[in-house]
This record gives structure tokens, C-alpha cells and sequence, in this order.
């Protein structure tokens, strides 16, 4: 753990603005005790969740998690079986879709094919019956924002998947709403495109100020844009945090597993050590009851290779230009190690030591 006070890095001092910004909530919405059921089926759990005014939130999981039935009852599409939906206070639990300040924005947007984009973009505020120059500022506004002002006049086919899915953005950013939840967005697009996008959305959330909720099953992507994520599992939330304190602070093996890569080691402690695959190895802080059960995960850039107390065998090696990754048999136990490329090199088949120092590997007991 590095001192707050170290001044290569910022972490201490944000930490905190957040500690303070905590004793002050500026919360916009609140979810409290929210459960769905379909049948038998328990969609979500009743959750407890409090998104803070202008963040940028993740529902993160796998899917069937709940993320999707999380969002239909914040929006109003679905009502819950049981629970309070509070948006700036106000109980909201019952109230129609249109009566609440959100907007929403799918995967699979359908866009009006035979309407131009400007006419996609201001068919809701023309339906409102807003004044034809107010909707031409409006649209124009929203299709700057998205990047899209020069398309205006084409048409939905003259654009291409990521074009189409910026109208869908403007679409929603149009009415200006105070809460923006979207639903797997970037899900249709390709790799490269996704990151253009996921640089576009944060960049707009920073514009607008608007709370944005962004359900994904990426955990890359969630580390990518969140301010905060919230994990979820079987319906319920895993653990909320900052994408840092997900990654270096899993509270569960579910959690250390679904965030980023890691070695996962079993075993049971014997005089402060772990009794694992690869031997008995150390386990920092206080010393654990003989018996104890549970797991040592250890993030790939934590493990040090060519040199170390294990051995094992090289099963690939997966090079990534700025890194190379290193996938090692060691009995039955496998190892995610990363390496610079640029250093390192190995060949499959052949024999290599690692290890890491105790600090880098986290312990988590197994729950009782
Ligand atoms: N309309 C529905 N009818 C029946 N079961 C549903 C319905 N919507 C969701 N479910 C079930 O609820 C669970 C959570 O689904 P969902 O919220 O869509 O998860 P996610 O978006 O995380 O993939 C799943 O088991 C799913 O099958
Ligand atoms: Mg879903």
C-alpha cells in the first residue's frame, strides 16, 4: 500500500474529495429494498442503491444478472414487486415513464428509416408539440454534442453503425433529461468503434452533467468509463465502488474473478501460510487461523517471471504488442502472468520461475 501522502500518485487526495463529497450526498436517485419477480424466477433482489448527482455509474454482470430489469424499473418500464424508486426525493416507484426527467437509450435503437437524421433526432419534441425553431435549436444542439451537425440531412442508412448509434444518443440528449440510462449501447459495434464511442460518452457525460447509468457486461469497458461500478450477481449487487477499488479491493472471489484477470490459488492456511497446489505459500497481514479456507488472487502484472519460488510450464503465450501474456501450468494450478514484450520472451513447452511478493497477492476467506 503506498502512504496517502505519496506524491507519485493522486489516489490519497481523491480519496479524500470523495470522503467529503460523501458526508454531503448530492444523491439524485435512490433505489431502496427493489425486487422484481417474473414467476418464480427472481429477477432482482431487493437492492439498495444511491446514484450521486452528474456520475457516471456501471451496472456490470453477467448476464441474466438483473442489470437490464434494474434499469425497466428506474425508467418506469416495468413496476417492481416490491421497493421505492426516489428520484431527486420524490417516490417516482409508481410514476409513468413520461412524468420522470430519463432518458433511455438501447442496443438495438431503431431509428425511423424513412425520416432524415434532424427529423429521428426532434420526432419526440415534435409529438410534444414544442415551436418548429425551438426543436431546430434543440436537434442542432444534440447533433453537435454527438459529433453528427454535418449529417443532419441524411438519411439512417447513409450512416454507418456508429453514426447510427450517435443519432440514438442525440435522440435522448435532445430533451436535455436529468438521468440517462443506457442499456448496453455499444454492444452492436465492433471492437475498434466501441472504444471511439466509449471516448464519446465521456466526454458528453462530462459536457452535459448529466447522471448517466450504463449497463454493460464488459468489465473492461465498465473499468474504462465508470466513476463508480456496480457488480452484479444473480440479482443482487456484488459491490459497488470505484473501478480502482474493484480491481485492487475485490470483497469476494466472485468479484476479484469478474474484474480484470487474475490467478486464483485454493487452499487452507497452516502457520500462517497457504496450503495450495504450489505449496505453502505466504499470505500478508495478521496471521489466519490454522483451517482457515480460502483463496490468494493474484493480478498478472503482480507476478515476476524468470525468477521466484515456483515453477512451471509455459501452456501459450499470447503476445499484445505492448505485452506479452504468459499462461502457465504449475501442477494443476494455472498462472496469468504479463510481461513487458519489448524484455521478455518464452517459448511454449519450456520451463519458467515466477512468483510475487506477499503484499501483491490479496487474500479472500472463503464465505461461510
Ligand atoms: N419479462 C421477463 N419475463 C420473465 N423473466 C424475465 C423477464 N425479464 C427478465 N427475466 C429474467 O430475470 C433475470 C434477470 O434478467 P435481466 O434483468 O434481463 O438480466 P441482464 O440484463 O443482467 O442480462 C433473468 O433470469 C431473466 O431470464
Ligand atoms: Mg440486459
Amino acid at each position: 500500500m503506498r502512504d496517502a501522502a505519496d506524491p507519485i500518485t493522486t489516489k490519497g487526495t481523491r480519496f479524500d474529495m470523495s470522503a467529503a463529497s460523501a458526508n454531503t450526498p448530492d444523491i439524485k436517485l435512490q433505489v431502496k429494498g427493489l425486487a422484481k419477480l417474473y414467476g418464480h424466477t427472481i429477477a432482482l433482489d431487493h437492492v439498495d442503491l444511491e446514484v450521486r448527482k452528474g456520475e457516471l455509474l456501471t451496472l456490470l454482470g453477467p448476464s441474466g444478472s438483473g442489470k437490464t430489469t434494474l434499469l425497466q424499473l428506474i425508467c418506469g418500464l416495468q413496476e417492481p414487486t416490491t421497493g421505492t424508486v426516489i428520484i431527486d426525493g420524490k417516490d417516482q416507484t409508481h410514476a409513468p415513464v413520461n412524468k420522470r426527467d430519463i432518458g433511455v437509450v438501447f442496443q438495438n435503437y431503431a431509428l425511423f428509416p424513412h425520416m432524415t437524421v434532424a427529423e429521428n433526432v426532434g420526432f419526440a419534441l415534435k409529438m410534444r408539440d414544442l415551436p418548429k425553431a425551438e426543436i431546430a435549436t434543440k436537434v442542432a444542439k444534440a447533433l453537435e454534442t454527438v459529433g453528427l451537425a454535418h449529417a443532419a440531412s441524411r438519411s439512417p442508412s447513409q450512416l454507418s453503425g456508429g453514426q447510427q448509434q450517435r443519432v440514438a444518443l442525440a435522440r435522448c440528449l435532445v430533451y436535455d433529461p436529468a438521468i440517462i440510462l443506457m442499456d448496453e449501447p455499444l454492444g452492436a459495434l465492433d471492437a475498434k468503434l466501441r472504444e471511439v464511442m466509449q471516448i464519446e460518452i465521456k466526454r458528453i457525460h462530462r459536457e452535459t452533467g448529466a447522471t448517466i447509468i450504463f449497463v454493460t457486461h464488459d468489465q473492461q469497458e465498465a473499468l474504462a468509463l465508470s466513476d463508480r461500478i456496480c457488480l452484479m450477481n444473480e440479482g443482487r449487487i456484488a459491490q459497488l465502488g470505484t473501478p480502482r477499488e474493484m480491481y485492487d479491493e475485490p470483497q469476494d472471489l466472485f468479484v476479484a474473478d469478474f474484474i480484470g484477470v487474475s490467478s486464483i490459488l485454493r487452499g487452507t492456511v497452516k502457520a500462517g501460510r497457504l496450503e495450495t497446489a504450489i505449496g505453502a505459500l505466504p499470505v500478508a497481514g495478521d496471521t489466519l487461523p490454522d483451517g482457515s479456507r480460502g483463496a490468494l488472487v493474484v493480478r498478472p502484472e503482480a507476478i515476476t517471471l524468470g525468477e521466484g519460488f515456483c515453477e512451471g510450464r509455459v501452456r501459450e503465450t499470447v503476445y499484445g504488442g505492448a505485452e506479452l501474456r504468459v499462461i502457465i501450468d504449475a501442477g494443476e494450478q494455472e498462472i496469468i502472468a504479463r510481461a513487458p514484450a519489448r524484455d521478455f520472451d518464452v517459448a511454449v513447452g519450456s520451463m519458467v520461475r515466477f512468483g510475487w511478493t506477499p503484499d501483491a497477492a490479496r487474500f479472500l476467506m472463503d464465505k461461510a
